[in-house]
């Protein structure tokens, strides 16, 4: 068996909230500490992705330092795992070119992210005058950007969300397309898997018809790794539910409770039919207690070695210098060998 080459990827876009830590970042902390030691496992805070959004640049450059902090206060740990920097590796954006080249430009219409981004410029205003010309390029071809984070490292398996699942066949695709079309003498890229971490769906707390999300403009709907225990107190028992006694798992017709059986599974290592089974003749009011419980259980160290780190400037400049430094010795090598590919 060969060692894998993992790679996966967080924009520094703020604070994560209880749905990135349970859904993504708590998979990555797992994942270090089972992964066999020859696994090569790259983590990476993808600042250019962050671009494809407006972002104002004083909060970018604080949201990018916090995430290193965020990382690290997780757990992940920079001896074992290469953490570091994609906006400080130019190689990605090398590769992207060169992939932006040998991309249709129809499969990336067909891309269900930009096509519910054109669905929302529609909806914003006149339907007949609204074209992509309202969208920015890079909006348009960031999965492209993303299939050279991957393929810079020959990355083997990405463990990412089921959303992503269009964005990683498009990546084997243009991985697949690279070798035809420059042949080498062996394979440059690996076909990447797309790892499927069962993962939560965590759901706003004010409207459980969708879910935890830092666009929402309202704060009280999410529960952020910096919050505190009386914070995270008040925005569970501010949680939606329904007046139906007892508590049931019934993602359709009761999101709101069924949201609360999903945290408390996935922060005490539970599965939610165990914890639906054990809450079914208690009340609200029981179940609010005892997620608050839960929820403080695994935040708290978190939150505590971030507000440790997230002061050490020093220390973490350290951590993002020998990081980067180990993913442009990897990217290098496969750089070389596109140039090559390619006749550059
Ligand atoms: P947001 O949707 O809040 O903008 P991102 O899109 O930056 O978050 O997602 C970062 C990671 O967190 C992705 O892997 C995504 O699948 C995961 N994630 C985001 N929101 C949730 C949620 N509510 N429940 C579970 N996982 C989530
Ligand atoms: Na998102």
């Amino acid at each position: 068996k060969t060692a894998r080459v993992v790679f996966s990827g967080i924009q520094p876009t703020g604070i994560p909230h209880l749905g990135n830590f349970l859904g993504a970042l708590l998979n990555w902390v797992k994942l270090q500490r089972e992964a066999p030691l020859d696994d090569q496992l790259i983590f990476s805070i993808v600042g250019w992705h962050a671009l494809t959004l407006p972002q104002d640049p004083h909060a970018l450059s604080v949201a990018r330092r916090e995430m290193l902090a965020v990382l690290l206060a997780i757990g992940l740990d920079p001896n074992r795992s290469i953490i570091f920097h994609q906006d400080e590796n130019p190689h990605h954006t090398e590769l992207a070119w060169i992939l932006n080249c040998i991309t249709p430009m129809g499969k990336l219409r067909r891309m269900t992210t930009w096509k519910s981004r054109l669905a929302t410029s529609r909806n914003a205003r006149d339907e007949s005058e609204v074209d992509e010309s309202m969208l920015n390029a890079g909006l348009f071809t960031y999965p492209v950007l993303q299939a050279a984070d991957i393929l810079i490292y020959r990355t083997t398996h990405v463990p990412v969300g089921e959303d992503q699942q269009q964005h990683i066949e498009l990546c084997r695709d243009l991985a697949d397309n690279f070798n035809r079309t420059f042949k080498s003498q062996h394979p440059l890229f690996p076909l990447p898997q797309h790892v499927q971490t069962p993962s939560p769906r965590v759901l706003s707390l004010r409207d459980p018809s969708a879910k935890m999300s830092k666009s929402s403009p309202d704060i009280q709907s999410r529960i952020l790794l910096t919050d505190n225990a009386a914070l995270i107190k008040a925005k569970i028992r501010g949680a939606v539910t329904d007046p139906i006694v007892g508590v049931t798992y019934d993602p359709e017709a009761r999101p709101g409770a069924t949201n609360l059986l999903t945290i408390l599974a996935a922060c005490t290592g539970k599965e939610v039919s165990e914890v639906a089974t054990r809450y079914h003749d208690k009340g609200h009011g029981k179940l609010k207690a005892d997620v608050t419980e839960a929820v403080e259980e695994v935040m708290r160290r978190p939150r505590a070695e971030f507000e440790k780190l997230k002061g050490e400037t020093e220390y973490l400049s350290s951590v993002a210098r020998a990081g980067i430094s180990k993913a442009r010795e990897l990217s290098e090598v496969t750089m070389k060998e596109v140039r090559t590919c390619v006749g550059l």
